[in-house]
C-alpha cells in the first residue's frame, strides 16, 4: 500500500507508526495531528493503520477504535456519535465535518485528519473554544422579553412565524464553519464569525423576541458583522446543510432597511 509522506518542506514532522493487526486485510491508514503541551516533539503526524473489516464504518469509529485498542494517548472530542453535538467537529481530508458523520470510504487514500485551522489547540485534535463560546455569550442567546408570558400558556407563534427559524434552530454550534471562513482566520478576536452570527439571526428572527432593535444595535461596529465578505466557505462547509451566509446576509439587510 502507497505510504502518505509528508512534504520535505511540511513543518509537521512524522511521528510514530503503528502497523495493522497480522492478518488484517482491508487496511487503511490514518494520519492524525499531535500536538501535546508537554512533548518535546510538536506537531507531528503519527500514521495509525487500520483493518476496516474491524472497524466501524466513520471516521469517528477509526479515532475511538485508535484510542480503545492502539493509542490511548490520542485526544479528541466527541458525545453523542450521531451528528447533534457538534463536539467531534475536526480537519478531515481537508474539509472541516463531523468526525461521526464522516464515512472512512468516502476518502481515498489516508485519511488525514487536523483539528479545526485556525484554532489554538489544547491537544491533539481538540481545539480551544473560549473565545468562540465568549462570543456567543456576547450576542446574548436566549428569549428576551418586557411582556409578560400569557398565564395559562407559552409564548405561541403562527406556523409562519416558527418557519422562519428553520434553517437556524438546527444548528449545533459544531464551528466548522467559523474555521473555515478567511475573515474569521484574520479578524476571529473582532469578527463574531458565520456561526455566532447565524445564532445572533435565530433571536433576531423569532418574533417572540422583543430585543431586535438592542441586537442589531450591537452588531452595528466595522467587525462583528462586517468583515463578512460572502466568501461562502462557511456554507459550503456545514455538516448540518445550513447556510449561515444567508443568515448573515439578512442581518445586514436589516441593517440597511432600519437605516431608512
Ligand atoms: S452553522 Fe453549521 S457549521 Fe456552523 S456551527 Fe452551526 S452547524 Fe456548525
Ligand atoms: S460568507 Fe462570510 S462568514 Fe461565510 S465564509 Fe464567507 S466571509 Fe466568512
Ligand atoms: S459526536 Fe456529536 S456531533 Fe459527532
Amino acid at each position: 500500500m502507497a505510504k502518505f509522506t509528508l512534504p520535505a518542506n511540511s513543518r509537521i514532522r512524522e511521528g510514530k507508526r503503528f502497523p495493522a493487526p497480522p492478518g488484517a486485510r482491508r487496511v487503511k491508514e490514518f494520519r492524525v495531528y499531535r500536538w501535546n503541551p508537554d512533548a518535546p516533539e510538536n506537531p507531528r503526524y503519527d500514521t495509525y493503520a487500520i483493518d476496516l473489516d474491524a472497524c466501524g464504518p466513520m471516521v469517528l469509529d477509526a479515532l475511538i477504535k485508535i484510542k480503545n485498542e492502539v493509542d490511548p494517548t490520542l485526544t479528541f472530542r466527541r458525545s453523542c456519535r450521531e451528528g447533534i453535538c457538534g463536539s467531534c467537529a475536526m480537519n478531515i481530508d481537508g474539509t472541516n465535518t463531523l468526525a461521526c458523520l464522516k464515512p472512512i470510504e468516502e476518502v481515498k487514500g489516508a485519511v488525514r485528519i487536523t483539528p479545526l485551522p485556525h484554532m489554538p489547540v489544547v491537544k491533539d485534535l481538540v481545539p480551544d473554544l473560549s473565545q468562540a463560546y465568549a462570543q456567543l455569550r456576547s450576542i446574548e442567546p436566549w428569549l428576551k422579553a418586557d411582556t409578560p408570558p400569557p398565564p395559562d400558556s407559552e409564548r405561541l407563534q403562527s406556523k409562519e412565524e416558527r418557519a422562519k427559524l428553520d434553517g437556524l434552530w438546527e444548528c449545533i454550534l459544531c464551528f466548522c464553519c467559523s474555521t473555515s471562513c478567511p475573515s474569521y482566520w484574520w479578524n476571529g478576536d473582532r469578527f463574531l464569525g458565520p456561526a455566532i452570527l447565524l445564532q445572533a439571526y435565530r433571536w433576531v428572527a423569532d418574533s417572540r423576541d422583543e430585543a431586535t432593535g438592542e441586537r442589531l444595535d450591537a452588531l452595528e461596529d466595522p467587525f462583528k458583522l462586517y468583515r463578512c465578505h460572502t466568501i461562502m466557505n462557511c456554507t459550503k462547509t456545514c455538516p448540518k446543510g445550513l447556510n449561515p451566509a444567508k443568515a448573515i446576509a439578512e442581518l445586514k439587510k436589516l441593517m440597511v432597511e432600519r437605516r431608512g
